[in-house]
């Protein structure tokens, strides 16, 4: 089904309840919520206190992606703090199999994520035990960044070995998703599409959610 997920990285920090409510009424039914500790990511972000007050704002599902070193030690705390999907990065996980029960085992719905330099053929044995794949579509630390056309084949792989295994994970993009390219995504097989800069910088983010779903809808309707 296909979700747009307002990334509040791009969000008005001060104004973050007002700014969740707008995408809440436009429709949005999940958040995604960037978590970086500067090592596994040049930058830093939220915290489990931002989790806990969106908890307390809004029944949306948060999806938390997890760009940092220690995602073992830290997913079960973004759970208790609220979190109702969490990803992580392939490139940290040593025992990812394990990582990706252990997120299950906690309640919430488990991700894996890829970069950009990540092939989708090292994802072929945990495709059968994730909820979802993120396809990072650009280098992860910064919102605002240009979409890498690449990410495209790799979301078509993904699709392919999906319908030839008839497994149901989800689909995820995020970086650099706007009204100029959400058409070509969807068609690619995309699901469920980050959106932070696109949605939060528009003068009208409820307006944004609702283009970009009319788009990702009508272009996964004719998808061939
Ligand atoms: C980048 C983050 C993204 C970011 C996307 O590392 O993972 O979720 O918020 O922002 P836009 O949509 O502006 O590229
Ligand atoms: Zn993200």
């Amino acid at each position: 089904m296909i979700q747009i997920l307002p990334s509040i990285l791009a969000a008005d920090f001060a104004r973050l309840g007002e700014q969740v409510r707008l995408v809440e009424a436009a429709g949005a039914e999940m958040l995604h919520v960037d978590i970086m500790d500067g090592h596994f990511v040049p930058n830093f972000t939220l915290g489990t206190p931002i989790t806990e007050s969106l908890r307390r704002v809004t029944n949306v599902k948060l999806d938390h992606h997890l760009m940092i070193e220690d995602p073992d030690t830290y997913a079960p705390v973004f759970i208790k703090a609220g979190a109702d999907c969490v990803s992580v990065h392939y490139e940290v996980c040593r025992n990812l199999d394990r990582t990706i029960n252990m997120i299950r085992e906690h309640g919430a719905q488990a991700g894996v994520v890829i970069n950009p330099a990540t092939s989708t053929a090292l994802l072929e044995n945990v495709l059968d035990i994730v909820d979802y794949v993120l396809v990072m579509s650009v280098n992860p630390g910064y919102g605002g960044q240009k979409f890498i056309p690449n990410s495209l084949c790799k979301v078509k792989q993904l699709a392919r070995m999906r319908a030839e295994r008839k497994l149901n994970f989800a689909i995820e993009i995020d970086g650099g998703v706007g009204t100029e390219n959400i058409a070509e995504v969807a068609k690619a097989g995309v699901d469920w599409f980050v959106a932070g800069s696109s949605v939060f910088h528009a003068p009208d983010p409820a307006q944004a959610v609702h283009d970009l779903r009319r788009q990702a809808q009508q272009a996964n309707f004719v998808k061939v």
